[in-house]
């Protein structure tokens, strides 16, 4: 967030970061203009600390709080960075990819840094400039072309009167006030002060002065419109979204994106590369992620995985070596650590795939990679569940070397393909059902069981997943009319097998929710509702049908008027055993 105009900035910052903290909230800092920067960061949430920072002096400043993405979460690490003569500072949201690069050359032109962060490398490229254009403006729209990634920036520096803004692929609004301006990731912030807000675009950079707003595109000037914004408090930290489901539902391309592309050469530990077995401990939707990952790997690569529940792995620990990876959005899973840490007595290399950055699993293992998926607020893994995916595949592309970069380099583009379907139809029949059945083969077994902790999870609608060749071994006594069965029926060597299922299952009465390939007219013609999805790579097929299932457990839990972001009896972190 930043602040220009005749008030105090800090105290307003302040505020600010507390109403931007369900975006991220491990640290915090605020740097003001006041002769020189004065500047105040600390480690935990700004609404717990006793430090606030609102003591800062200066009618312009910027503040920060922090999802960690590269680095732990600390003081140091937290934002803004400054510049090595500390005349410039910058806060950042997003990923700068090419840090690394970044920074080896900064170093070799005699830079200093003190974070492990990705955003201090601007701070310094804008020092650079700034010696030679001696304009800030200047200096920012020089060095924003050697970012790769994503960014909203808002920079200040000593002897401007001004906040440059930069913003690309990541959310960046600008607040107009009287006589003042804001900026924030998003209105949240804002609507204490004003109504009026300017949407910046990719690409734009912004000199957000006290008398008014200059903004460029490729160096030309360049109008936005203002809006006016009526939206109350709730809507906007939702994003305008009536749950954070649904909005963590719709995060998913970019957090299949980002996630991919965290997993670089370098940031894939060597004993991942080239493992003779590997085993799996997970739980809940995490479980279900490893589950698919034994079918992608086992197929692609032949390399056997053994897929355990975290819960049970503690106790009963199996006869194993080698490498173990413990899969965890939250990183605090009770089960899932000290199954890791018993994997670590029996001498296994352990990874963990977590999404929080100095959470107590990537403590305790040898290696850890980092999703991309940002906070999760909601209890039902969504967006968690499509990054560890990224991740996973990921994984498997290098093993494969490169063999499917292409394929999840657009992966992001499939889910975006199936976000706004229309599942009315079949959530109409979910409402009424006793029970819901969900069932496939290969990896679409292990979406259904996804599908149908979904739906349990937040409809409260009782729901299984099955293998689609189990149901005949029992569950079949259950089907009826009031037991719709979904059925994931994708084109290839189960094809005709999933078909001869789903005739058995007409057969006893229940009614079939396919969801298939676009102009399968021979499934379309054998169940009571086809779900047709775009025809893609099999990888992304797991994606598109998740995301479908993700949709029809959401929008049967709004029919049914349930607390879909806090389902009851559950928790988001499980941290006992
Ligand atoms: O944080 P984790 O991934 O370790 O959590 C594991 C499960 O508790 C979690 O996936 C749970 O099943 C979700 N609420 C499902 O939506």
């Amino acid at each position: 967030m930043g602040y220009i105009g005749r008030r105090e900035a800090a105290p307003i910052i302040v505020e600010g970061l507390k109403k931007l903290e369900y975006r991220g909230y491990d640290s915090f800092g605020v740097a003001t203009i006041s002769g020189g920067i004065e500047l105040d960061k600390h480690q935990g949430r700004i609404s717990n600390s006793s430090r606030s920072a609102a003591h800062l002096k200066g009618k312009i400043g910027i503040g920060h709080t922090r999802w960690a993405t590269h680095g732990v979460p600390s003081d140091t690490n937290a934002h803004p960075h400054m510049d090595c003569s500390n005349r410039i500072a910058v806060v950042h949201n997003g990923i700068i990819e090419n840090y690394a690069e970044l920074k080896r050359q900064l170093i070799a032109r005699g830079h200093i840094f003190r974070s492990e962060t990705d955003t201090e490398v601007v701070a310094h490229l804008i020092e650079e400039a700034y010696e030679v254009e001696k304009d800030l403006l200047a200096a920012v729209q020089k060095i924003v072309p050697k970012l790769t990634g994503s960014y909203a920036l808002l920079v200040i520096a000593i002897g401007e009167d001004r906040i440059i803004a930069a913003r690309y692929a990541s959310p960046l609004v600008l607040g107009v006030g009287d006589g003042e301006f804001f900026a924030a990731s998003d209105m949240m912030p804002i609507l204490d002060h004003t109504d009026r807000a300017m949407y910046l675009e990719d690409g734009d950079i912004a000199s957000i002065s006290e008398v008014g707003v200059e903004i460029f595109h490729e160096g030309k000037p360049v109008k936005r419109p203002v809006e006016l914004i009526d939206w109350s408090q709730e809507d906007t930290k939702k994003g305008g979204f009536p749950h954070y489901m649904l909005k963590e539902i719709y995060e998913q391309p970019q957090a299949f994106y980002n996630s991919v592309r965290a997993i670089t050469g370098e940031t894939l530990p060597a004993p991942i590369r080239n493992p003779g077995s590997v085993t799996v401990i997970a739980c809940g939707s995490s479980y279900n992620a490893g589950l698919i990952f034994k079918y992608l790997l086992e197929d692609s690569c032949a390399i056997p995985l053994r897929l355990d529940f975290a819960s049970e792995f503690k106790y009963f620990p199996p006869p194993i070596q080698g490498l173990v990876i413990g899969i965890s959005q939250s990183g605090e899973t009770a089960d899932t650590i000290s199954a890791l840490k018993q994997a670590k007595e029996h001498n296994c290399t352990t990874l963990a795939i977590t999404n929080v950055l100095g959470s107590s699993i990537s403590r305790s293992t040898d290696f850890t990679l980092f999703m991309r998926a940002g906070p999760e607020i909601s209890v039902a893994a969504t967006k968690s569940f499509i990054a560890q995916l990224a991740v996973l595949m990921q994984i498997i592309n290098f093993i494969r070397d490169g063999e499917f970069e292409e394929v999840l380099r657009n992966g992001h583009r499939a889910i975006e393909e199936v976000l706004l379907m229309d599942l009315s139809e079949a959530v109409e029949l979910c409402i009424n059902a006793r029970s819901i059945y969900y069932v496939g083969r290969g990896p679409f077994y292990p979406v259904s069981l996804e599908g149908a902790l979904k739906m349990k999870e937040i409809s409260y609608i009782h729901a299984e997943g099955y293998a689609a060749g189990e149901l005949k071994h029992g569950p079949f006594a259950l089907l009826s009319k009031e037991t719709p069965v979904i059925a994931i029926c994708m084109p290839g060597e189960t094809y005709a097998v999933m078909i001869s299922n789903i005739k058995e299952i007409n057969a006893r009465g229940a009614p079939v929710i396919a969801l298939g390939v676009e102009g399968d007219l021979e499934l379309a013609e054998v169940v009571d509702i086809f779900i047709p999805l775009p025809e893609t790579h099999p990888f992304l097929q797991v994606l598109t049908t998740l995301v479908v299932l993700q949709l029809l457990a959401y929008h049967t839990a709004v029919a049914l008027n349930r607390d879909v972001d806090k389902p009851r009896n559950l928790a988001k972190s499980v941290t006992v055993e």
